[in-house]
């Protein structure tokens, strides 16, 4: 048998369905709110990809360099024979543990792209002989049915995307990402942490103005997609701190009073003069937040890694 195998777990219309009631829930509610998962078609991918190069942009680096100086005693701690990756993309920052783990059999990419999957999957099978790679087309926030594949199971959740996660969906995903591990196995988590108000909203709202027009073509992604009409240059990007939830958002502020059409759900938007869309929220950690919500469903924080300039954290959790 191959040594790279790909399975949908996602029907082939669940994005279009999903889009269309987040849509529709979102932009009926008040406050308006969409999704951040729908940033992410082709252009909004390369455009995350163009934002973790930016000088402001710290988390992706930070996090690198954590993976490169930390892989070792991950792998040692661990002693995985079995990664999964949720919400795996690229696999770039992954090669470091994968390269670090000498027991690793088989590799469980999770994403919901599937040709990033095929990409990533395929490069690894060819570079490292005797690895195998089952693929998962499907969202990490719904159920995962994983093969039946050798432990000590590892599973990474990468890049601070829990941050994306309000409290409540965080809380269900953490409790079904347990639900994957037995006794031994591990969870190895990369958060962004609480710091200093000026330079979290300048990660968040870049000089040269890429974190805007990313914010932005969640709307693209609604017109192609749902044959809206939103006009880009209507909206303005927002970012900014809230302290008490200790999370950025990112937000897009009408310019005008306006309608906006969605023939897919036959709806007509009202927007007034400045009314603002919730796009994202992306929060920020402490150490012994990470600790008591990882406690709560079972998981002991065993290893805290920051970078040496302590903006980010992996840690590195197990099941009892
Ligand atoms: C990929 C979810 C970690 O929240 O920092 C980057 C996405 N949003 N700039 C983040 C993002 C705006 C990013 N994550």
């Amino acid at each position: 048998m191959s040594p790279f195998q790909i399975t949908r777990t996602l029907p082939e219309d669940a994005t279009d369905a999903a889009l269309r009631a987040d849509v529709l829930l979102g932009l009926t509610s008040d406050p308006k709110t969409l999704p951040p998962k729908w940033f992410y078609d082709a252009h909004g991918s390369e455009l995350f990809e163009q934002i973790t190069e930016l000088d402001e942009y710290y988390p992706t680096r930070a996090e690198r360099e954590i993976l490169a100086t930390r892989a070792g005693e991950i792998a040692a701690a661990t002693r995985a024979r079995t990664l999964v990756e949720l919400g795996s993309g690229s696999s770039e920052k992954t090669r470091y543990l994968i390269d670090a783990l000498t027991d690793l059999r088989t590799y469980v990419p999770v994403d919901v792209s599937e040709s990033a999957l095929t990409q990533a999957g395929q490069a690894l099978v060819a570079e490292r002989p005797g690895l195998e790679v089952h693929a998962l087309i499907a969202d990490f926030t719904a159920a995962l049915t994983l093969p039946d594949t050798p432990g000590p199971r590892l599973v990474a959740f990468l890049g601070g995307t829990i941050g994306n996660l309000l409290p409540p969906e965080r809380a269900a995903f953490l409790a079904s990402v347990r639900a994957l591990l037995s006794p031994g196995d591990a969870l190895l988590l990369g958060t962004d942490l609480v710091k200093d108000e000026q330079v979290l909203v300048r990660a968040y709202d870049d000089a040269a103005g890429v974190t805007a027009e990313f914010n932005k073509n969640v709307l693209a992604v609604v017109d192609r997609e749902l044959g809206a009409d939103f006009d880009l240059g209507a909206f303005e990007h927002v970012a900014l701190w809230d302290p008490e939830n200790e999370w950025i958002e990112m937000r897009l502020r009408s310019r005008t009073e306006q309608t906006v059409k969605i023939p897919a759900l036959d709806l007509a938007v009202d927007f007034k003069d400045g009314e603002e869309l919730r796009t994202e929220v992306s929060a920020k950690f402490r150490k012994e937040g990470v600790r008591g919500e990882l406690a709560s469903v079972g998981l002991e924080l065993a290893h805290w890694w920051t970078d040496t300039e302590g903006r980010f954290a992996l840690s590195l959790s197990t099941a009892r």
